[in-house]
């Protein structure tokens, strides 16, 4: 089928297609807690049902330390409670207290843009900010864009272009193709490429993501498709990219499209 993938989760192998990884990545944020009911010490691991007992526990056995604190994130639409120390960065934080993997770790130093997220509208890197720093901020992470069906043309079109290869850049590049489209919705293949040069691909998928957010603006800016006439009938096919009734047929293709 296409688009479809095949991952392995801990429970064996899943098969996703982009419908039930859509899903999916609703329920996964769907099920991050909204307030803490485990307070949990980072250094000796010892449980506590409220942040006082920790707090006691700290100045007995810990007193050298710094206490964890309580703050709240304003994530993907949701108010989520966390325990993090204070020199925790918003991608710690992401992936080890509310589960969410889509910001990458890659660099670890402000450079590749693996882990961008999108604070207060403007792509930040998610590995060289303290979460502390982000309260009453509105964070938006890739898998709030992936749970959002507006933004499922975006998505399509990275699949249908192939813009990915291992696709451990992907989500950082998919965040700021979607900040980018957020505040320009027609942008040239030179507008993208600015906006992306702060992502670094290792596998060298550059070419393609131009192209893909191109097309995907293409498709937003049009009304949608009646029912029977959706599905994309391939590069230059009737009612695909760039062929008879498809987007992106007669006047402007994103470069690199198939005459
Ligand atoms: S991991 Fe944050 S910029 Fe590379
Ligand atoms: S697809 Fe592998 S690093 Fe970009």
């Amino acid at each position: 089928m296409a688009n479809e993938k095949s991952v392995a989760s801990s429970g064996g192998s899943m098969t996703f297609t982009l419908e039930t990884a859509h899903e999916h990545v609703s329920d996964v944020i769907k099920a991050i807690p909204e307030s803490l009911t485990a307070f949990r010490c980072p250094l000796c691991g010892k449980s506590f049902v409220g942040y006082g007992e920790l707090e006691r526990h700290y100045a007995l056995e810990h007193p050298e330390d710094v206490v964890p604190v309580i703050i709240v994130l304003q994530l993907n639409g949701k108010a989520c409670e966390v325990l993090i120390e204070p020199h925790w960065t918003l991608q710690r934080t992401l992936q080890f207290r509310l589960g969410l993997t889509g910001a990458k770790h890659m660099c670890g130093k402000g450079v590749c843009g693996s882990c961008t997220v999108i604070a207060d509208g403007r792509c930040i890197l998610a590995c060289q900010t303290l979460a502390v720093e982000l309260e009453g901020v509105e964070i938006q992470t890739v898998e709030g864009i992936a749970a959002d069906p507006k933004w499922k043309t975006l998505i399509d079109s990275y699949c249908r272009w192939d813009a990915m290869q291992c696709g451990y850049c992907t989500t950082g590049f998919l965040v700021t193709a979607k900040a980018l489209l957020d505040r320009n919705p027609n942008p040239t293949e030179e507008e993208c490429k600015e906006a992306l040069a702060g992502n670094i691909c290792i596998c060298g998928t550059y070419p393609r993501h131009a192209t893909a957010i191109m097309e995907a603006a293409l498709k937003m800016s049009q009304p949608p498709e009646p029912p029977a006439a959706q599905g994309f009938g391939g590069f230059g096919g009737p009612g695909g990219f760039g062929g008879p009734g498809g987007p992106g047929g007669p006047g402007r293709r994103p470069p690199g499209q198939p005459s």
